[in-house]
């Protein structure tokens, strides 16, 4: 009895796993850079870390630990792409991207060199497991899609500076005043906002990933309320569908583009089969966001997110799977698109997610077209 149970669950597991892998048409992936230096433009005065304790590396580059997560990274995903990617490296099976950030460029190689290790044939020295697969950027004034919106959106611009001056967050910022002026004594830096929270949320927390002994006045505020006030200022930066639209949205519209070729047979090149995007924590956030899978927090280092198509054997539709890789000591996760089961049939995401898919995009940045 027990023995037929054990077949019947090993049967199960087996025709599951075969119709996952057989379902699986292409994968996109926005990821973060891993375990850096602090950034220059989020040092202060204060700070008993200076430039001389971020060598040989400089300011907001990766540290030994950031090269291993990244790798480290890139093994996840062979792990979960396996059967799909196979064992052998050509061209048009991925396109990778980067931001024009040393950090974020050195991610996406070490991610490159876990996910295609060299199959045997493609060992070209003994002494290296490595095979050289290239990537793009484009130069940062020019990246009209991974770069902050901030800096070339105007409606963007113009609607997050409405939450800024919301209620809630008027409240907040009375509510969370004494902390906020604690900090400010502190750093010896104006801390008047939670995006300026954030800033040194990042700076203690790159120090903490370095080993660094935190100072000892940061105890009481960091992690918490710091954290929180981190995660809700990347809340406040997605906080409506207009701001999700003009952020999340640009590359929600590509991925669904990618997508919606692959479902027409007209990809190019045939042999496509993933994308990968190496950014920032707001990259991460905010594809999410324009999913509507995002909950306030800030991405770990090398956090990746996985927005998956399949094909439905049984009905031959097409449909959505999106998946966090929250860190690297954790399966990924399933998110859930509300309005959608764990698998969101194609027609469904398509019209669930349509309100943050931007027509055009230069015209919907103009903030005189959005009139309230
Ligand atoms: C920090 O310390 C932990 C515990 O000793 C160690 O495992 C880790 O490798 C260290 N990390 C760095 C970046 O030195
Ligand atoms: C998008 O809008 C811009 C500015 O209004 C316009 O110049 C451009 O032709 C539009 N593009 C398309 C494809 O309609």
């Amino acid at each position: 009895m027990n023995t037929l149970r054990f077949l019947l669950i090993f049967v199960t597991f087996i025709a599951y796993g075969y119709q996952y892998e057989e379902t699986l048409q292409l994968v996109h992936v926005f990821l973060r850079h891993g375990s850096r230096t602090p950034e220059l433009k989020h040092s202060y005065p204060n700070d008993i870390y200076q430039l001389e304790d971020f060598q040989p590396m400089g300011w907001g580059q990766l540290t030994n630990l950031g090269k291993q997560n990244g790798y480290q990274l890139g093994k996840l995903l062979r792990g979960q792409y396996e059967n799909f990617l196979g064992n052998i490296y050509t061209s048009d099976i991925i396109q990778a991207t980067s931001t024009d950030f040393d950090r974020t460029k050195m991610t996406v190689l070490l991610v490159l060199a876990g996910l295609f290790p060299p199959s045997r044939s493609q060992v070209w020295d003994e002494g290296l497991s490595w095979i050289p697969i290239p990537y793009s950027f484009e130069k940062d004034e020019e990246d009209y899609h991974l770069r902050r919106v901030t800096a070339y959106c105007p409606a963007y611009v113009k609607e997050l500076n409405k939450v800024y001056n919301s209620l809630e967050n008027k409240q907040l910022e009375e509510d969370y005043q004494h902390v906020f002026q604690y900090i400010e004594d502190h750093v010896g830096k104006p801390i008047r906002s939670a995006d300026d929270v954030l800033g040194i949320f990042q700076t203690l927390y790159a120090e903490q990933h370095m080993n660094l002994t935190l100072p000892k006045w940061s105890e009481i505020v960091y992690p918490e309320p710091m954290t929180y006030l981190a995660g809700l200022q990347c809340h406040y930066e997605n906080y409506n569908s207009i701001l999700k639209r003009l952020f999340g949205g640009r590359m929600l519209r590509k991925v669904i583009e990618q997508m919606n070729a692959k479902i027409m047979n007209t990809i190019q090149p045939t042999g496509r089969k993933i994308y990968l995007y190496s950014g920032h924590e707001y990259n991460v956030i905010n594809i999410m966001a324009a999913l509507n899978v995002y909950t306030p927090h800030v991405p770990k280092y090398s956090a990746a997110v996985m927005i998956e198509l399949h094909k439905l054997q049984d009905t031959n539709q097409f449909a959505v799977k999106v998946l966090y890789a929250r860190d690297l000591n954790n399966e990924p996760e399933m998110l859930q698109i509300p309005g959608c089961e764990t698998i969101c049939e194609w027609n469904k995401f398509v019209e669930l997610t349509k309100p943050h898919v931007p027509v055009n995009y230069t015209k919907e940045c103009d903030s005189e077209v959005y009139l309230d």
